[in-house]
């Protein structure tokens, strides 16, 4: 959609015009949608989607460093027809954002997985399915019709799953797969410590595992049977800590979809993902929920696209909340970006509606900033619209 951005701002502004204010508006101030998730959910939810590993430094540290870069408009481009679609892996999607993949949404919203994935899918947004959660991946895909979505593997100890769970995969129509490399185990989380919450142990976000063949056939009861027994054998094999390198050529053995590597930091893990032949990688901190004090994702994106010199695509995530944390996005390197807190507030407000309009005002905002900071195709965004807080380069007239 052409301008998106005017068209949803001027949909907003004409509420101006009914003679009653709507009691049902929603959020369009991010922080508001925050607000009001922590308004209606319990501490042990709350704070399984707010919170972060340890301190919470990394999670704050994500945002600080979109901050400490600064955009410098350019005047006189002719803004006048924006172009905010990308091509990645063959498929041209209409705005350079994905939904991220997020487990248990069961416990914001009754809807949960289905919810978000109908608001990505309205919007043409690609959402990517959790193994986490709690609506098997099947009933997902069945919910989004031929809209594009992308599985998420988090690669079970147990070889026979994680085979299964790609294949199902690409049998349900999903059209990548997103192998995420930093989770073999949980982080140490203080606020869920405190509130000893771990959803998983009350039976969320294992859909896509009670209903795999290879998890159940090591069951001796069906999980519907004997449900703790099936609870305490995903908590044998859910991580795998011994992974490395070479286990790639495993999944490479059992899928033909593209593969994705999510939770690359480091430029000497991007030269190795290029060596190993994957086929995209997403710089990403898991939101600040892994590593504490660990490097702001935003932070790591410039060296390891450094690396990659744009032989395959690079996406990132962590601390994504305007449309202009995507702009300072792309024009540091990433192809697109991923949501993933802000679309788990508007679930968690609003369901379904929440998901998209959330997704919609982060899209029509990014539409409309980039717009008037000159650059009217996201294809062209680098780092001449870009200037760091401590770089006074641009303020010296020689250089002008
Ligand atoms: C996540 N994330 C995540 N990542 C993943 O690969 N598989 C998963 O199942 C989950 N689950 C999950 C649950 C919750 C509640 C959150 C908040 C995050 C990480 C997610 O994909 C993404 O990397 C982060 O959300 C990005 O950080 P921000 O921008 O949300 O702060």
């Amino acid at each position: 959609m052409n301008n998106i951005g005017n068209m949803i701002q001027f949909q907003i502004y004409q509420e101006m015009l009914s003679p009653e204010p709507n009691p049902n508006k929603l959020p369009v101030v991010y922080e508001e949608w925050g607000e009001k998730a922590r308004e209606v959910l319990k501490d042990g939810p709350y704070y399984y989607v707010a919170g972060g590993a340890g301190s919470e430094r990394t999670m704050d540290a994500n945002l600080e460093a979109f901050n400490r870069w600064k955009l410098v408009p350019k005047m006189f481009r002719n803004v006048e027809n924006r172009n905010l679609s990308v091509t990645l892996f063959g498929h041209t999607i209409p705005y350079p954002v994905l939904s991220a993949p997020i487990g248990v949404q069961s416990i914001i919203h009754k809807d949960g997985e289905l919810a978000s994935a109908r608001a990505s899918a309205e919007l043409g947004v690609p959402y990517i399915t959790s193994s986490a959660s709690t609506i098997p991946m099947e009933k997902i895909a069945e919910a989004m019709g031929d809209a594009p979505r992308w599985f998420q593997l988090y690669w079970s100890k147990d070889p026979d799953i994680a085979k299964s769970f790609v294949q199902r995969a690409e049998a349900s129509g999903y059209s990548a797969i997103v192998v995420t490399l930093d989770t073999p185990m949980m982080a140490w989380r203080e606020y869920d410590l405190k509130n000893a919450y771990l959803p998983f142990l009350a039976g969320e976000g294992v859909g896509n595992y009670f209903t795999d063949p290879a998890f159940c056939a090591k069951l001796d009861q069906s999980p519907e049977e004997d449900p703790l027994s099936a609870i305490m054998h995903w908590t044998q094999v859910f991580g795998n800590a011994s992974l490395t390198w070479d286990d790639l050529a495993f999944l490479r053995k059992h899928t033909k979809l593209p593969i994705i590597l999510k939770g690359i930091l480091q430029p000497d893990d991007a030269k190795l993902a290029l060596e190993h032949g994957v086929d995209g990688i997403i710089v990403s901190n898991h939101g600040g929920r892994q590593v504490d004090g660990a490097i702001a994702a935003l932070d790591a994106l410039p060296l390891v696209c450094e690396v990659i010199q744009d032989q395959i695509p690079v996406l990132m995530d962590s601390g994504i909340r305007r449309g202009s944390d995507i702009i300072k996005a792309m024009a540091l390197g990433a192809k697109a970006v991923l949501v993933g807190r802000p679309c788990m507030y508007g679930l968690a407000v609003a369901g379904e509606q929440g998901v998209k309009e959330v997704l919609q005002n982060m899209i029509a905002d990014l539409d409309i900033t980039i717009g008037l900071s000159g650059v009217s195709s996201v294809q062209d965004l680098d780092e001449s619209i870009l200037t760091k807080e401590d770089d006074k380069r641009i303020l010296r007239p020689s250089q002008i």
